[in-house]
Order: C-alpha cells, then structure tokens, then sequence
C-alpha cells in the first residue's frame, strides 16, 4: 500500500485565534427593562479603564466613543486602526481629534460581548494586525447603566448604529433613543460632541431624528458638515462597519443616518 503523504503544517494564521460567531449562541434581542443580575460601578470613578485599555496604564486615559448597542464590535474594529501606533506607548498623541479616542462598546447580550472581548484578546496578540489597544467593550445595559460609566461631559462622540426597531407601539418605549434617555446622552457628551445614529428603518429614522431635533441640547448637523470638520472615516464606518450594516448592504437595503451636536449648557 502506498504511504500517504503527510500534508504539510499549515502557515501561522492569526486568523485561527479569532473567535468564530457560532461558537457565541444567543437570542436576537435582549429586554432592556429585566433584570440581568449585571453588575454595575456606583459611579465613573468606581471604573478602572486600564482593565480595559492596558497600554494606556498611567495616562488617565477613558474612553472617548461609546458604541451603544455595539453588536459584534465592528465600529470598534473599524475606528480602532484610525489611532497612531504612539498610543500603543501609552503616549497621547498631539495628532487628529479622532486619532486620541478610547473607544468603548456597550452591548447587553452575554454571549455578544464576550464574542467582542474575545475578538479584542485575539486581535491584540495577533502578529498581522498590531494595535487594537484603543478599543474594548463593558457588557451593560446602557439604558439603565450610563452615567455610572461615563462621568458627565466625558465622552466626544455616541453612536447609536442600527438599534433594535421595536416596531409595535407599545414596545416603543424600549427604543434606545426616547426622550427620556435623550438627557443622559446629553449629561455624558461633552458640548461639540456628535451623536450618530443609522438605520435601515424609515420609521424608526423618523422617531430618532424627532426626538434628538425636539431636545434643546442637540441640533442637526448634516454629513456634508461634518465631513468638511474631518470626520468622513468615522462616517464611512459608521455606514459599513457593522454586521447589521454589511447585512443591509447584502439585501440591497436603505440606510438613514442623522447625526446631531450637542450644544452648550443653556
Ligand atoms: C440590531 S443590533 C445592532 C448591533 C450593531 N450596532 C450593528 O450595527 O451591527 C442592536 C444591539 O443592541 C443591543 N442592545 C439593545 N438594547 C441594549 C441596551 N439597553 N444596552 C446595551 N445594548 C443593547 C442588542 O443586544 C444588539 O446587539
């Protein structure tokens, strides 16, 4: 019989230390008003970020961008190489306002955000892609949770990227963007800061951009607008980063983008 030939060992991949969705089962939606015997810090201050941020150790560093609603984290991988290698050092670099960004994910399902840490861990050792030190992810429900993150004015940006549409009226109140929650958004962004919300949905566009336009601390500002300020790469992520983006992409699906500044206290 013939001696089979032993196949040769395949090349390092760092794609192999990635985590795989379908080993990270969940539900689709998570009820944002259960309870999910989360723990929660009694305040910013209770958070230690270089948990979070390593490199960062001695700098003070919080995060900047907060993903609420992050998903499967792929505004984070996205906005991640758009930082300098200097923040690898755990140096602040003097460099774009988008390149000193921390940026968190917020994300209620168990499995999700262990997918995301999981996907964080491995693109930090991998050898192809160095970096990814700026990004992490708190499992939390940021409807009832967010200023215990997130001390008031300290964030720069909020992205609120294709949230659960709750279509039926009496799930309305569910939606992550509602009049009452519009004030802790406000509480957390800093004046200048940018709300960025997108969906496939008219209707729900129609309710976010309502709601954000009839608060007096947010206006309208259009995508022309802030491409001019420089911020088109965290547009462009903000239409295709996302799995739930990339999936309306592959059904030839609308996307509705409104974003809003906040304003100075009045
Ligand atoms: C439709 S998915 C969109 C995910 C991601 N933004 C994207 O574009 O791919 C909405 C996500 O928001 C999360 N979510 C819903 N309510 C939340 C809450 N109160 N706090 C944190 N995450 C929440 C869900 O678990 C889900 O992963």
């Amino acid at each position: 019989m013939a001696k089979r030939k032993r196949a040769a060992a395949p090349a390092p991949d760092d794609t192999a230390l990635l985590p795989q969705k379908k080993h990270y089962r969940q539900r689709a939606h998570a009820n944002p008003f259960s309870d999910h015997s989360l723990q929660y810090p009694a305040s910013p201050k209770a958070v230690d970020w270089t948990v979070h941020y390593p490199a960062f150790v001695g700098t003070g560093t919080a995060p900047e961008f907060a993903d609420i609603g992050c998903g499967f984290g792929g505004l984070l991988i996205a906005l991640a190489p758009l930082f300098p290698d200097t923040l690898m050092l755990g140096m602040r670099s003097p460099c774009a306002p988008i390149c000193c960004s921390p940026v968190a994910g917020m994300e209620i399902r168990v499995q999700v955000s262990q997918y995301v840490q999981d996907r964080i861990a491995a693109l930090r050792v991998s050898s192809q892609l160095p970096g990814f030190q700026n990004v992490s992810i708190v499992r939390a429900n940021a409807m009832k949770f967010l200023p215990n993150y997130f001390a008031k004015h300290s964030l720069s940006a909020l992205f609120f990227l294709f949230p659960d549409p709750h279509f039926k009226s009496r799930k309305h109140k569910a939606r992550i963007i509602s009049p009452t929650l519009l004030a802790e958004y406000a509480y957390v962004l800093r004046p200048g800061g940018i709300v960025y919300t997108i969906t496939d949905v008219k209707d729900l566009h129609e309710w976010m951009a309502t709601h954000l336009k009839a608060f007096p601390l947010f206006e309208y500002v259009d995508e022309e607008t802030l491409r001019a300020e420089g911020k088109g790469p965290i547009i462009d992520a903000v239409y295709t980063s996302t799995e739930e983006g990339k999936k309306v992409e592959r059904n030839k699906g609308d996307k509705w983008l409104a974003c809003f500044r906040r304003v100075e206290d009045q």
